[in-house]
Order: C-alpha cells, then structure tokens, then sequence
C-alpha cells in the first residue's frame, strides 16, 4: 500500500514571525497516522522550521536546488549537499514556477533531480500542462514528454526513490481545481507510463495532485486510486486548512 504524503509549499510566503506562528499552528495539529506530512519554507526558513517541529513527525523540504551538487562558486545557489546537511529531506523540481519564471528545462531539471538524489534528499518532480496545451488536446502528450525525459536521462530506477506531483499550471494558484476525474486520468497515465519500465516502481510510487487543493476539495481528490496525496499551495499557509488536508488523506 502506498502511503498518503501531504507537502506544503510555502513558496516565497513568510517572515520570521509568521513561519513562527504557523509552525506553532502545525504543532497543534492532531497526528494523523498513516500519512507523511511535509512543509517545504524558503530555504532561508528550513533551520528554523526543523528546529521548531523537531518533535513531531512533519518532513521539512527545500522548493528548489543547485545542479551542481556540493559546494563552489556558484553565487546565489544552494546545494543539495548544503540542504541535507541541515537536515532538509526532499526537494521539488520541476515546479511549473521555476519552469516558467526561471525558464527551467527538462535537463535542468533531471540535474536536480539528480544531485537531490545523491545527497539522499527526495526528489518531488512536479509535471502540468499549461490550459492551452489542455485544450488543445495535448494534456498527457506534455505529461509523458516531461516526465520521458526524466526517465530517458537518468533511468527508471531513479523513480525507485522519488514522488511525482501531477500540478495543472491552470490550476495553480487560480481557485480552479481539476477535477477528480480528470487528476485520475492524468495520475493513472503517469503510473502506466512508468509500470511499462518498471513495474514495481510502477505500483508503489507516490503520485500527489496540486493546484488549488484545500479542506473543501481534497477528500473527493484523495478517493481516486491513483492519487496518493497532495502538494498543495495557498491552502498550507494556514495551518487548520492544512490540517483537515492532512486528515482527508488519514481516510484514504
Ligand atoms: P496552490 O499551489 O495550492 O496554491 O494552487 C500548488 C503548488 O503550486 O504547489
């Protein structure tokens, strides 16, 4: 069975005061058991978060990191090295943000992924369409392409330690969700595609869904078979909407 894993991504969201006073709003929430729970701050909050929750179960990620993996002159960037010596335990790639804003490719990404890995961070790959791709029809095309190039750069078996976030970019951050069919359709593609190389990896990987999930929507999101979880934006800044998230995914 795979286990249900709810990530916040704070984004670029958060001063000093208000990471305290969210992290002391996640330190009253009930333990769900049988859900993983992760908070991704800004890389300059990671310290302070894991320092503060140390002792409950919640998993503290980066949003982003370096390609080049250790240390060197590389002003500005932060390594994984770096973030798993601070005891920061996964990091996203491939967010539709740093595609987009920071003109990310698909190589750029698979270096990431890659360094994460060799510093025993998780890698959470997150792959979406843009809404012109997914009207014109080309929703799982775009979904395979990136997540095929992943694969063709790094082999399957990087997937063997890794999730996947399936996040429409039309559904980030807007309100609009995708529906539960729609995510099922997306999440059971993904699946196939990565069964076809390798099926173990195939059945036990974990597929999160995100955009705009929050208390209200993430039940009906979390009865799909293939969804095991979410990552989710706006709804984790504040810590009882994230809470009734994580508890919708205790009733998986
Ligand atoms: P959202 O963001 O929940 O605010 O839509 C999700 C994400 O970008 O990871």
């Amino acid at each position: 069975m795979r286990r249900p894993l709810v990530a916040g991504n704070w984004k670029m969201h958060g001063t000093r005061a208000s990471v305290d006073e969210l992290v002391q709003g996640l330190l009253k929430l009930e333990v769900v058991p049988g859900v993983d729970v992760a908070v991704l701050p800004v890389a300059l909050h990671i310290e302070r978060v894991i320092s503060a929750i140390e002792s409950v179960q919640v998993l503290v990620g980066a949003q982003n990191c370096s390609v080049e993996a250790q240390q060197g002159a590389f002003t500005g960037e932060i390594s994984a090295a770096q973030l798993a010596d601070s005891q920061c335990r996964m990091v996203l790639v491939g967010h539709s943000e740093r595609r987009q804003l920071f003109q990310e490719d698909d190589h750029v990404i698979s270096r990431k992924f890659y360094a994460a890995q060799s510093y025993g961070l998780t890698p959470v790959l997150c792959v979406g369409e843009t809404l012109e791709q997914r009207e014109a029809g080309k929703t799982l095309e775009v979904i395979a392409d990136q997540l095929g190039n992943v694969i063709r750069e790094l082999g399957i078996g990087a997937f063997a330690q890794a999730v996947i976030a399936y996040e429409p970019v039309w559904a980030i951050g807007t309100g609009l969700t995708a529906t539960p069919e729609q995510a099922q359709a997306v999440h059971a593609a993904i699946r196939d595609q990565l069964s076809s190389e390798d099926g173990q990896i195939g059945s036990s990987i974990r597929l999160l869904y995100g955009g705009s999930v929050k208390a209200a929507n993430a039940a009906e999101l979390f009865e799909m078979p293939d969804i095991d979880g979410a990552l989710v934006g706006g709804a984790s800044l504040n810590a009882d909407e994230f809470g009734a998230i994580i508890r919708a995914a205790g009733r998986k």
